[in-house]
């Protein structure tokens, strides 16, 4: 059990700075994800954290002491990589037990012949199997134990590999994309394993993908890393529904958040496509900004929308049916090169392919980003709401 804290991480490999300024508290017990896309820096975080890298600046403390001096088998934190690291000439069995016998026997009790002059090397490895046995049953690979790696599927692998990772009792798990190896099927379902073990368990995991789904899919929390720095830290939903910046928002959800271009008017109005948006920010006016419309944010309607309170002229260019729902893509008739993407429950089409529609969508569903790609709050402009007569009149003039 473990909190893990990294203050001011740096690290540079020459003149080439890889980690600026990371600061994170990871919570004891916690889940907590790093995700990114590749080339961040996210494995360079995790082999500092375990030793197998020196930072170049900063500290990483465990309950508040620091661990900088420790080597990497002082620190109590277990790493699972990627390649699984398992020996190929050992069982199952023999590559759990390996650590502990590495740490609790002597040298000469390892060798074969003169261990048998150790009195207390029986006891020693009664305790032992006990323990790699009761890892064993938590993981379900109890039958599994005679194999040697090459007679298991990449699943049992990754589960030998966190068993070896288990017996030692560590702190706090670190994994480096364990999952990439497997197959697509094999990842869901140990995406739902590692998350009951975490459960189970209750240790610190600190993981790392550059698969937001599985990010989003098993974290407490997940730390956002872009070029070297923590973009965002927060709970799934946090980083879904409030992005700190597009990268951000480009990069969890999929399909991804369409962004549009549009400005700031003369009374601080948000304007897509010269459209005026009931919502309005502190930017000076004639501030560019790019405004993020999830894909299910979008109604999809074959001629006007009188519900939607703002919405877009539309050619539907291609539909992809994906059994409970659709994915479908859009021209914009004022904006020919843009691309907006909805994502619809149904398999009905709600406009044949090529045929016209309208985009209607909830001004509050818009995420607005300024010039370098930040996050900017907005209210929503006075409500424009009509008495009901004036409302009627209106009607009355559009049919
Ligand atoms: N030993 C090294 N020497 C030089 N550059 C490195 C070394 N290790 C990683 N890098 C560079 O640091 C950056 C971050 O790499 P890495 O931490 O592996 O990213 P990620 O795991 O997020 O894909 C990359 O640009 C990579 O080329
Ligand atoms: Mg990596």
């Amino acid at each position: 059990m473990a909190q893990v804290e990294l203050q001011g991480i740096t690290k540079s490999f020459g003149a080439t700075r890889v980690l600026k300024d990371v600061n994170l508290s990871i919570e004891d017990g916690e889940f907590l994800t790093l995700v990114g896309p590749s080339g961040c820096g996210k494995t360079t975080l995790i082999r500092i954290i375990a030793g197998l890298e020196q930072q170049t600046s900063g500290s990483i403390r465990i309950d508040g002491a620091s661990i900088d001096h420790l080597r990497p088998h002082e620190r109590r934190i277990a790493m699972v990589f990627q390649s699984y690291a398992l020996y190929p000439h050992m069982t199952a069995y023999g590559n759990m037990a390996l650590p502990l016998t590495m740490a609790r026997l002597h040298l000469y009790e390892r060798i074969p012949l003169l261990r048998l002059l150790s009195p207390r090397r029986r006891s020693v490895m009664k305790q032992i199997d006990a323990e790699v046995q009761a890892v064993a049953n938590q993981l379900k690979i109890g039958p599994l134990l005679q194999r040697r790696p090459a007679q298991l599927s990449g699943g049992q692998r990754q589960r030998v590999a966190l068993g070896r990772a288990m017996v030692r009792d560590p702190a706090a798990f670190l994994m480096d994309e364990p999952l990439s190896n497997l197959d697509a099927e094999l990842r869901v379902h140990m995406r739902t394993e590692l998350a009951e073990l975490h459960q189970r368990i209750g240790a610190t995991f600190i993981y790392v993908t550059h698969d937001q789904v599985e990010a989003m899919s098993m974290s407490d929390r997940i730390a956002m890393m872009d070029g070297g720095q923590v973009a965002q830290l927060g709970t799934p939903s946090e980083l879904y529904e409030r992005p700190a910046s597009i990268r951000v928002a480009q990069f969890i959800g999929s399909p991804a958040i369409n962004i549009l271009p549009g400005q700031v008017g003369p009374d601080g109005a948000v304007e897509l496509l010269g459209r005026k948006l009931p919502i309005s920010t502190r930017l000076p006016p004639g501030s560019a900004v790019s405004i993020g419309i999830r894909p299910e944010a979008i109604r999809v309607t074959g001629g006007g929308d009188p519900a939607a309170e703002v919405s877009l002229h539309a050619h539907l260019r291609r539909r992809e049916l994906l059994g409970p729902e659709q994915i479908l893509h859009f021209h914009l008739d004022r904006l020919e090169s843009a691309t907006v993407i909805v994502r619809l429950a149904g398999a009905q089409a709600p406009v044949a392919v090529d045929g016209a529609a309208e985009l209607g969508f909830d001004p509050g569903a818009c995420h607005v980003f300024d010039a370098e790609g930040n996050r900017v709050e907005v209210s929503r402009a006075e409500s424009r709401a009509v008495p009901p007569q004036a409302a009627l009149v209106q009607v009355g003039r559009a049919g």
